[in-house]
């Protein structure tokens, strides 16, 4: 037997991690389910982002993908064959409201009411995030995140939600990594909806904070019973040298990537200090904001695949630092070019762990693409393996040191569309052949699923 189709060697059980801790997969409405415009599902933001030239890598778009929506019985069995017991998944707003606000659409409450009923029926917890990054087109065009009638929107969005599942979902996120979809969404044009500049990245950062609170209210008062959360994108920042300049430049760009929505929501108000153009979101502001800004959530998610290293940089207007790409500092990577650096997520969960207001940190997204080869019909993608299981190790020794983290969700389950990236990275425990949509349990999926079963058979494949 090749030695790259042995899993290596793991010495960690799940119980070492606690009895209590949760054990799932991530995936996000746009990316995996496809039936982009059945019934009268609106459209999104990523709908038509992806219909524009030059966006997308080879011009491929997410109206198919994994199609999920009628292939999600499979997937949870899948899941369940795997021993995942928590499911986090995204909900469509399109889906649900296709304008928006308004019209209430019963197909798409129907789709997941199908998904929820068909996780309890197979003992898997669903954790609900209610906005991963798809926005419906006709908000987009009454300015989206950058008009401040946004918060009205959500309010209509997350209240219905929370009425219609709340009944049988428990685990609810607010938003999905905030920074990454007004930074490449609203400040670099990168993702969708493509607008570019300071005057649409302040205000769309400001709204995003207030709804992250306002969603936590609302959840609050819906489900009192509900356990409510918001997930955070991070990455330790390494300096370039120890020059003094570096270390600045280090600094802000932690502020900016790190910290710039936690501690709003910890009542702590805009890192300005770190990042001074910050103090131009004032512009935006309302006397209420600041009490408005935070909510006391029960847990938080960290989301985290990488670490980055900063340096000083005279030609990146206002922040003066820039990112030193991987590939430059020759350093082992992943398909996206980001570094492997397991200890980042130590770092990132010490960092979160020592803010006083944060009661319960999980690990909501971890994962990794790589060059996946699929011979005889199985894929030895021994480098995913042990990425989750060094990230893993540093799960472990975090808790060892008395830093609360309790869970971990591997993003993701199948390969799916990866935003501008397209299908080009897999991140997925399962192949997809999206030509034929066959799923093949990849070496790691094996892996994760033995693991979660105590070293038992996988339960039915
Ligand atoms: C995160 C996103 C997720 C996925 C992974 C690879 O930033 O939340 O949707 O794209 O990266």
């Amino acid at each position: 037997m090749p030695e790259d189709s042995e899993p290596p060697y793991f010495n960690l059980r799940p119980h070492d991690f606690g009895s209590d801790f949760v054990w799932g997969v991530s995936t996000a409405a746009y990316q995996i389910e496809g039936a982009h415009d059945i019934y009268d599902k609106g459209a999104s933001i990523w709908d038509r982002f992806v219909s524009k030239k030059g966006t997308i890598f080879q011009g491929q778009d997410g109206r198919i993908s994994c199609d999920f929506y009628h292939r999600y019985k499979e997937d949870i069995l899948l899941m369940k064959a795997m021993n995942i017991s928590h499911f986090r998944f995204s909900l469509s707003w399109a889906r649900i409201f296709p304008d928006g606000i308004g019209k209430v659409s019963e197909e798409g409450i129907a789709f997941y009411n199908r998904v929820i009923d068909f996780c309890l029926e197979c003992a898997i917890t669903p954790w609900i995030t209610l906005y991963h990054w798809d926005l419906p087109q006709v908000l987009e065009e009454k300015g989206g995140w950058t008009n401040r009638d946004i918060l009205g929107w959500f309010e209509t969005y997350i209240k219905l939600c929370a009425e219609r599942f709340g009944d049988r979902v428990k685990q609810w996120i607010v938003l999905n990594e905030p920074m990454v979809f007004t930074g490449a969404g609203y400040f670099l044009g990168v993702h969708a909806p493509g607008r570019k500049g300071l005057k649409n990245f302040l205000p769309a950062v400001h709204h995003a904070v207030l709804c992250q609170a306002l969603g936590g209210r609302i959840l609050r008062k819906t489900i009192p019973e509900a356990s409510i959360g918001s997930t955070f994108s991070c990455s330790q920042i390494t300096p370039f040298s120890d020059r003094s300049k570096d270390i600045r430049a280090a600094q802000k760009a932690d502020a900016l990537l790190n910290r710039l929505f936690i501690e709003p929501s910890l009542g702590m108000g805009y890192p300005t200090e770190s990042v001074p153009i910050l103090k131009r979101i004032e512009k935006y502001q309302k006397p209420e904001d600041l009490e408005n800004s935070s909510f006391d959530f029960d847990f938080i998610g960290i989301q985290n695949y990488t670490r980055e290293v900063v340096r000083h940089s005279y030609t990146v207007p206002y922040l003066r630092a820039k990112i030193v790409k991987a590939t430059r500092r020759k350093v082992k990577t992943t398909l996206m070019d980001w570094e492997v650096y397991p200890p980042s997520i130590y770092a990132m969960i010490a960092k979160f762990n020592a803010y006083t207001g944060i009661k319960k940190i999980l690990v909501t997204e971890n994962g990794a693409s790589f060059e996946d080869q699929v011979r005889n019909g199985e894929i030895a993608d021994r480098a995913r393996t042990e990425y989750l299981q060094a990230h893993l190790e540093q799960i472990h020794k975090a808790q060892n040191d008395g830093l609360k983290v309790s869970g971990y969700f591997v993003w993701t389950l199948t390969d799916n569309f990866e935003w501008a990236e397209g299908y080009r990275p897999r991140f997925g425990l399962v192949h997809v052949e999206f030509t034929s949509q066959k799923r093949t349990l990849k070496a790691s999926g094996k892996w994760y699923g033995y693991f979660l079963g105590l070293g038992k058979e996988l339960r039915c494949i």
